[in-house]
């Protein structure tokens, strides 16, 4: 017991017990496994994050993608001011993370093939598309750039999956994929 003393003063310093010596053989083969997990899940799990990101002012992002939105809108969401904005197949779009909002919502079309600018223009956003499962973590003052054809119609939700504040719940947003 901890609460009082040990019997042997100096406790220590005595022959480890076999169990003992056995936990920690196990514990040290399970951290070289889980070592080398991460080069192997990284070659062989299909793992396919965005290798192209520049680092960009909020305040620019901002205006590039308010003026892309401005360009292409062809409505607003729902009950919402939220523009949907139907970009040209091929082209970059911009999406803006922000307390507590993923701006605009796109409306795509099938097979095409777009390069998705994403920043955050305020903290730590998580980009979750569903129920696809793309996954990417929104910085401030970083542009990261994804390539995506969609592949199905429908609309997909987006959810932050970084905890960022009061409103992280509320956080949600959507794109459309459409067959033209
Ligand atoms: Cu944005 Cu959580």
């Amino acid at each position: 017991m901890a609460i009082s003393p040990p019997e042997q003063r100096i406790w220590w310093n005595e022959p480890i017990g076999r169990n003992e010596v056995l936990w920690i053989g196990i514990g040290l083969i399970w951290c070289i496994i889980m070592f080398f997990m991460m080069p192997y899940w990284h070659l062989e799990g299909q793992q396919n994050p965005p290798t192209e990101g520049y680092r960009i002012s909020s305040d620019d992002y901002a205006t590039k993608a308010e003026a892309a939105a401005a360009e292409y809108t062809v409505g607003t969401w729902g009950e919402t001011d939220v523009p949907v904005v139907s970009p040209p197949p091929g082209s970059d779009i911009y999406m803006i993370a922000r307390l507590w909002e993923w701006w605009p919502v796109f409306e795509l079309q099938k097979g095409e093939t777009y390069r998705l600018h994403l920043a955050s223009l305020d903290w730590l956003h998580g980009f979750s598309l569903q129920p696809v499962n793309l996954n990417l973590q929104i910085h401030p003052g970083y542009e990261m750039v994804a390539t995506i054809t969609p592949t199905e119609t429908g609309e997909f939700g987006i959810v932050c999956n970084e905890f960022c504040g009061i409103g992280h719940h509320l956080m949600l947003g959507k794109m459309i994929v459409v067959e033209k």
